[in-house]
């Protein structure tokens, strides 16, 4: 579904990705995690090329989209993206934050991105909060809501970087359960996280990044119990102690 070869990437004279090479196949879950300034979010952000590389080739699906004549709105249109920060439009309801995208960039027709965004709240448990607005909702819902917006678009693939990290710590379950639950359903996903319980329930494999480099490649259980690289073993002590 995603292959990464041979990418390379640089921000200026900081070599930001180095050689990485990855594959993700379809429904499989992916975990990403690392020190703080790793190229965690470099890394995913290419792949709806929210970041240009330098060298090598991303497929997605099969098309190479630093290919010639990729139609970018068109790629991100498949990819959803989940941030740290959910960014929804505060001036509309969370039902229209949902149907915004499918509405101006499928050209779904008023009823049917309705009907697709209440189902969608549903799915995330948030049916009631249709007609709020976002600053009325908690973090956790907000992220909730941000996680149905991006479905809406029907995308193969689901991106999410960190999405519990801004979160007080009693709303990253909620959060973790929808993402479960989206697993669950065969979505292929890339995700971003530190949360160990959520990898070792949730993921196929683990790969761990320091200063641009994949460094390990593991089941979230070798990585967490027995990680190899001394980078790697740093960082599992770091977290358990945190
Ligand atoms: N737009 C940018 N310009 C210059 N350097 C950047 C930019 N974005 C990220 N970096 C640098 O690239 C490295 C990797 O960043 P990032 O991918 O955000 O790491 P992570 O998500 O693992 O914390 C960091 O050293 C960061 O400072
Ligand atoms: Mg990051």
């Amino acid at each position: 579904m995603i292959r990464f070869n041979n990418v390379n990437k640089w921000y200026g004279d900081y070599h930001a990705l180095r050689d990485v090479n990855e594959t993700v196949k379809r429904g499989e879950v992916v975990i990403v995690c690392g020190p703080s300034g790793s190229g965690k979010s470099t890394l995913i952000r290419t792949v709806n090329r929210l970041e240009p590389i330098n060298d090598g080739n991303i497929y997605v699906d099969g098309q190479d989209i630093y290919g010639n004549g990729v139609d970018v709105n068109k790629l991100r249109s498949r990819i959803g993206f989940v941030f740290q920060q959910f960014n929804l439009f505060p001036h509309m309801s969370v039902l229209r934050n949902v149907m915004l995208a499918t509405i101006r960039v499928l050209k779904t027709d008023e009823k049917e991105a309705k009907e697709v965004a209440l189902g969608l709240l549903d799915k995330v448990g948030l049916s009631v909060k249709a007609e709020a607005y976002p600053g009325q909702l908690s973090g956790g819902q907000q992220q909730r809501v941000a996680i149905a917006r991006a479905l809406a678009m029907k995308p193969p693939v689901m991106l999410f970087d960190e999405p519990t990290s801004a979160l007080d710590p009693e709303m990253v379950g909620e959060v973790l359960q929808v993402m479960k639950q989206l697993a669950g359903e065969g979505m292929t996903m890339i995700c971003v996280t530190h949360e160990m319980g959520f990898a070792r329930e949730v993921a196929d494999r683990l790969i761990f990044m320091a200063d641009g480099e994949v460094l390990e490649r593991a089941t979230p259980q070798d990585f967490f119990e027995r990680p190899q690289h001394p980078r790697a073993q740093r960082f599992v002590a770091d977290i358990r102690h945190a």
